[in-house]
């Protein structure tokens, strides 16, 4: 069967959607927030970092998630595996670093119980005074599931979830054609913002408000809901394909605007031919891609539909992740559920880019930056940037948050090119109630 049979498939049409309440609760109850981790957060899988951190033996990472936190490791074998970062003897948290490159062993800080990278424990001070038994050997870290796809490592807190594969379905087959393996995390981001994890997600499940908060994006990218493209998988996960490289439709210019003449000169065409039909800068730039992109180093282009050279595909994968895949970078959008308080999140950007022969700086959403795996950054948000559209997307983000908590919030009243937004709280509504 083919990948598109299989899309058509797996796509599920607005009739499906049951029109649940998204009530301000959801955004601000802890009694809410519990029930999204017990039954959303900790059966889902998750990114938790870049392959690149875990490709050589001894390499250790760590990822935050609500008040967990998850230890990766790579053995002596390559091997990789997922744990709770959480010591077996109290229950200290074993490793402190978000990474860490060289290790043989890891040494509990408190009483210097020390594992092996597959998690047991290796040695342990006065181990014949355990009356239970002798834990060397025998006791381990809590191991979880873990695997590697397109360039990332992703973990999973339920032995009973189905494989990463089964889980992103046509999903993750769509993300496959980027070719994402040996991409390079130029940006490491992540902001501390006052607002519930589902209003950033949200946010990313419509491009509605391009045009009251983006404005500018229009004028090379068609944000026009008729000639967007929407699907919703059955399986929870979504696709928005934008076209871009074209001015949107709702755009009155008659002549190329910024970026797009800077782009067009890029692939060695001349803005002022588009004088009067500037649309037609989609397909030429496809053209000269296809035909300069390889020679220019960009040999990915080759596995790359014509649409794909140019457009934005938005891939939501339920519950919190956004892809935005592009020819020539990818970002990971990611609000993650905070340790306590619903309040609050921690809104991860990563922005991605392929090697390119002779690359070694490039332009991100927060400036030029070297061509290398970036540090992480973390902050308050509002301290620094945390990409310029995603700045301009958190400025509403904060009011609401208040504005939910309104006697005179109801219920949202959502448009059709919203259906996205629809979709995200029916699933998690799913998986509360155990339909899922
Ligand atoms: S809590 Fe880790 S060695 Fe005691
Ligand atoms: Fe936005």
């Amino acid at each position: 069967m083919s990948l598109e049979q299989r899309i058509e498939n797996a796509k599920i049409t607005r009739d499906a959607l049951r029109g649940d309440p998204i009530t301000g609760d959801r955004y601000y109850s802890k009694e809410f927030a519990q029930k999204e981790w017990d039954h959303v957060f900790t059966r889902t899988w998750q990114i938790g970092g870049m392959a690149a951190q875990l490709a050589k033996p001894g390499d250790v990472i760590t990822q935050a998630i609500g008040a967990e936190s998850i230890l990766m490791t790579c053995d002596e074998d390559g091997t990789l595996r997922a744990f709770y970062n959480a010591c077996p003897h109290r229950g200290n948290r074993l490793v402190a670093d978000e990474q860490k490159s060289g290790v043989k062993r890891l040494v509990c800080a408190y009483h210097s119980w020390t594992f092996s990278m597959d998690g047991v424990v290796r040695h342990v001070r006065d181990a014949d005074d355990y009356p239970q038994g002798n834990p060397i050997g025998k006791m381990k870290l809590k191991e979880i599931r873990c695997e590697t796809l397109g360039g990332l490592v992703w973990f999973n807190m339920d032995p009973d979830a189905p494989s990463l594969r089964d889980y992103l379905g046509v999903a993750g087959e769509l993300f496959d054609r980027y070719q994402t393996g040996n991409w390079v995390r130029v940006n490491w981001l992540t902001g501390l913002v006052d607002c519930n994890w589902k209003i950033i997600h949200d946010n990313f499940n419509e491009a509605y408000h391009i045009l009251s908060l983006h404005r500018e994006l229009g004028t090379f990218i068609d944000d026009a809901h008729q000639n967007t493209e929407f699907e919703l998988y059955e399986n929870g996960h979504n696709l928005m394909k934008m076209k871009g490289h074209q001015p949107s439709a709702n755009a009155r210019a008659t002549v190329v605007q910024a970026p797009l003449d800077a782009i067009l000169q890029e692939w060695d065409l001349d803005p002022a031919a588009f004088n009067g039909r500037p649309r037609d800068t989609r397909v030429a730039i496809q053209q000269q891609k296809r035909t300069l992109g390889p020679a220019r180093g960009h040999t990915h282009y080759d596995g790359l539909a014509d649409e794909q050279l140019t457009d934005y595909h938005h891939l939501t994968l339920f519950p919190n992740t956004t892809l935005t895949m592009s020819s020539d970078f990818f970002q990971v959008l990611r609000p993650m559920p905070h340790p306590s308080d619903p309040e609050k999140c921690l809104f991860d950007h990563w922005y991605m880019m392929p090697p390119v022969a002779g690359r070694d700086e490039v332009d991100t959403p927060v400036g030029r930056r070297k061509f290398e795996a970036a540090p992480h950054e973390s902050f308050m948000h509002g301290e620094a940037s945390i990409g310029f559209v995603a700045d301009q997307d958190l400025s509403v983000a904060i009011a609401q948050q208040k504005g939910l908590h309104s006697r005179g919030y109801q219920d949202a009243y959502l448009s059709g090119q919203e259906d996205r937004v629809r979709r995200l709280h029916d699933v998690i509504n799913d998986y509360i109630a155990g339909r899922r």
